[in-house]
């Protein structure tokens, strides 16, 4: 136990750095430097987002998931594309901006294709229309990726296909998660998607700042895309 507790203090310094607003650039250096240990540091902090969101698009695909085609943005090291397998679903795509987590992702087999892609540069280069489910678990969130991004994903979704985002619910993101909330509805009034779940979660992760005890609480936006 108290070797758990140093482990996590030594890590907390790390970890914070990775919610501050950072370039590109450098939020790339830190997921490079980190990718070696990120899976047992993010299960150190019982980072439970990816379990979370593959049960939520689970709990409502009503497809084929041998067949389906999952495009997993931000995928890094491909700890969602393993939950997902585990319920079934077979093909997955991924991109991320870090080449060190996309190695990392690449060692675990659960990937047909995988790239290397900026989120907020440009467009993502995907078929638009083309995949099944969408997800991006722990990449929404200050300092990462721009909120405007979601209009790229839902766009490159099959009508009738799912998109499935996370967020961190704490202070440090809650501008963020205002901003991001504002865009989802103003795209279900623009008849681009329906909302089929929205889930607050209280563990979502263990607090690292010293302004946070416990855990923080996160949420997780399971939409819709309309057919054209
Ligand atoms: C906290 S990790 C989440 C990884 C994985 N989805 C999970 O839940 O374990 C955030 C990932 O987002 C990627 N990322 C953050 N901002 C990005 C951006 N603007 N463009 C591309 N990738 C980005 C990082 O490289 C990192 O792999």
């Amino acid at each position: 136990m108290a070797d758990t507790t140093k482990t996590l203090e030594n890590m907390k310094a790390n970890i914070l750095s990775a919610h501050k607003s950072t370039t590109l650039a450098e939020k790339v250096d830190f997921y490079n430097s980190w990718a070696e240990n990120y899976d047992q540091d993010v299960a150190l902090l019982e980072y439970r987002a990816p379990s979370l969101a593959a049960n939520c698009v689970s709990s409502h695909f009503s497809g084929d998931r041998g067949a389906a085609v999952v495009l997993d943005v931000a995928c890094g090291t491909g700890l969602v594309a393993k939950q997902m397998k585990k319920l079934g679903f077979g093909h997955f795509v991924g991109i991320d901006g870090s080449e060190a987590m996309l190695d990392s992702a690449r060692e675990s087999g659960l990937y047909q294709d995988l790239k290397q892609c900026m989120l907020g540069e440009g467009a993502l280069h995907v078929q638009c229309g083309s995949f099944d489910v969408v997800v991006i678990v722990g990449a929404l969130s200050i300092g990462h990726v721009p909120v405007g991004v979601v209009r790229e994903l839902c766009k490159c979704t099959k009508p009738g296909g799912y998109v499935c985002m996370t967020t961190r619910i704490n202070q440090d993101n809650a501008e963020y998660k205002e901003a991001l909330e504002r865009e989802l509805k103003q795209m279900e009034a623009d008849g681009l998607w329906t909302c089929v779940e929205v889930s607050e979660v209280e563990d979502w992760v263990r607090a690292v700042s010293e302004h946070e005890d416990g855990y923080i609480h996160g949420v997780v936006y399971l939409y819709k895309r309309l057919q054209l």
